[in-house]
């Protein structure tokens, strides 16, 4: 999993900043309800589903009982970094079985990480914005909010698709991903009032630098923004 740089470097300035991403978020759940964060950009590739993934990690190593779920029905990429078999369902396959609630568990994989779990996206349905909307998807994540800490979203990207703003309504919290290189302000300004439309909470920016330059892995900055 070469991907997953918070559990083979911890100590690497990606992981650390990884670890106080973790630890901005579990200090911004005063309240306790926080359970369900969505990772989103504004446009492809800006590295939510790495992001996302060494996030979800992180919690694990925290000692939170963590499901990482793979909301992109268009191309998702979790099993790749999780090396998952092909054949495995997810998902989608899991939103269209009328027997989900008690099949649901065979559908989780666990990782190599203590504690994490995921689901992947499953094939590719020709309605995916549909298949999130679904009153299914929100009574599948009631229930997994009964058996997990932390659930993390890894959301297909906001410009030109309504994905991510049928998630936002199913989550507690929103961390955006930016990759300056990529992404205008403008645009990450836009995909900001998007979101806030939405009412969903957004906990912070992370500045992500998807390149990988002299083989180092380039964190990102978080900037707590509590527009709530
Ligand atoms: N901080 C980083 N350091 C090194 N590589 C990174 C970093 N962030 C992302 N990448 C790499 O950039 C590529 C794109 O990242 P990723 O798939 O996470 O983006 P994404 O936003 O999820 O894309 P999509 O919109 O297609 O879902 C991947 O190969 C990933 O490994
Ligand atoms: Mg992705």
């Amino acid at each position: 999993m070469k991907e997953l740089v918070i559990v083979d470097k911890p100590n690497s300035s990606f992981g650390e900043e990884i670890k106080k991403v973790r630890t901005n978020l579990m200090f911004s759940n005063l309240d306790d309800d926080m359970k369900v964060i969505m990772l989103t950009s504004s446009i492809p590739g800006e590295g939510k589903s790495f992001i996302a993934s060494n996030l979800a990690a992180a919690f694990a190593q925290a000692n939170e009982k963590t499901l990482l779920i793979d909301c992109d029905l268009r191309k998702g990429r979790l099993k790749k970094i999780f090396n998952i078999p092909p054949e495995e369902k997810g998902l989608s396959d899991l939103l269209i079985n009328k027997k989900w609630k008690e099949e649901y568990k065979n559908y989780i994989q666990k990782t190599e990480v203590d504690k994490l779990s995921v689901l992947i996206s499953g094939f590719y349905p020709p309605n995916p914005s549909e298949l999130l909307a679904s009153g299914r998807f929100e009574e599948l994540l009631k229930e997994l909010r009964k058996v997990y800490h932390i659930i993390i979203l890894d959301c297909p990207p906001i410009v030109g698709l309504n994905d991510a703003m049928v998630l936002s309504k199913k989550a507690d919290r929103c961390v955006l991903v930016a990759n300056c290189e990529k992404t205008s302000m403008d645009v990450l300004e836009q995909s900001k009032n998007e979101l806030l439309k939405m009412d969903v909470k957004i906990s912070g920016i992370i500045l992500n630098e998807s390149e990988i330059h002299n083989n180092k892995y380039y964190y990102g900055h978080y900037y707590k923004d509590d527009k709530e």
